[in-house]
């Protein structure tokens, strides 16, 4: 079908605070209730931009607490479910009475999480990726999910992208004020990149982060069962299993390329210097390099 021929969708991206959350999927009341929510120690918060890693992360997540046993996890249901959206209409209420550890992951800015964060309860995770990998997966997720607008054109989406006219808003705003609480908060503050590069590590860390003590070999099934190829072959973890309503699937899947620098194949060199533009002037100061080509990394 060709895009024009998309019918238009009821969820609309509705300003709430300085961030626009989407009709239908959001409430902003409920969104606002999360900042005094309690947090018990054990509470891990997996943070992103969108496209950055979430899904990988739940992924990680649900491997490290059930020791690298991937079968318990598959038959326990979809990850969507069991490492829900803190944001998603209903998860708030659930979370309360959840039993531990409650593993969450958000989009939300740093201003709606619970305030309990910044005094150095329940543990934080942010993932950010290059942006302009970022951007290319959401355009293209754009396209499979029912609550985002189909763009026009790649083109469209790039100045949509640009403007912040996207659910999440600016990325550079984003990935700027979680990184400046790493330090009153327990985060673990990494990127896709990093992970892609040396997936082992990153799973050390993170399980150090959470106080686990996995044998060698546990570890090395966890990093085995988060691969890309092998993720993708399971319904619970791709999303496949996620319901129609929600996700067109036949234009496209939620695990595409999972690599670095396809940016690439679609940026014209004019959109990739404007855009280098934008990000010197934002980030000349944040000291966490990224990496935007797969042949630069070690
Ligand atoms: P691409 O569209 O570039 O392939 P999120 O979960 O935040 O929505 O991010 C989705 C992106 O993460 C997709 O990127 C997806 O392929 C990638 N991804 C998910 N699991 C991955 C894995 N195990 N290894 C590498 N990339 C992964």
């Amino acid at each position: 079908m060709d895009v024009d021929e998309v019918p238009t969708q009821d969820y609309e991206l509705i300003p709430h605070r300085g961030f626009g959350l989407i009709t239908g999927i959001h409430d902003a009341d409920d969104v606002d209730q999360i900042y005094d929510l309690e947090i018990r120690d054990t509470d891990v918060f997996v943070i992103t931009y969108p496209k950055s890693g979430t899904i990988w992360m739940q992924q990680i997540l649900l491997l490290l607490e059930a020791e690298g046993d991937v079968s318990s996890i598959s038959q326990a249901g979809n990850n969507s479910d069991l490492v829900p959206w803190m944001e998603v209409k209903g998860t708030r209420e659930a979370f309360i009475t959840a039993p531990s550890p409650r593993l969450r992951v958000s989009h939300l800015p740093s201003r709606f999480m619970p305030a309990a964060l910044s005094t150095r309860k329940g543990k934080v995770i942010y993932v950010a990726r290059n942006p302009k990998d970022v951007l290319v997966s959401y355009f293209h997720f754009h396209k499979v999910a029912n609550m985002l607008e189909t763009p026009k054109d790649f083109n469209d989406f790039f100045e949509k992208f640009m403007t912040d006219r996207v659910f999440g808003g600016s990325w550079f705003e984003h990935v700027k004020t979680w990184y400046s609480h790493r330090d009153h908060m327990d985060m673990l503050f990494i990127t896709y990149e990093e992970m892609i590069q040396d997936l082992s590590s990153v799973v050390q860390r993170i399980s150090s982060l959470l106080g686990k003590d996995l044998t060698e070999e546990q570890l090395a099934s966890v990093v085995k069962h988060s691969t890309f190829n092998n993720m993708k072959k399971i319904p619970q973890a791709s999303y496949q299993q996620v319901s129609d309503d929600l996700l067109n699937h036949s234009q496209g899947v939620f695990m595409r390329k999972g690599t670095v620098g396809d940016w690439k194949n679609h940026f014209t060199v004019a959109q990739s210097e404007r855009f280098d533009e934008l990000f010197l002037r934002e980030m000349q100061d944040f000291p966490v390099p990224f990496i935007w080509d797969i042949r630069d990394m070690k």
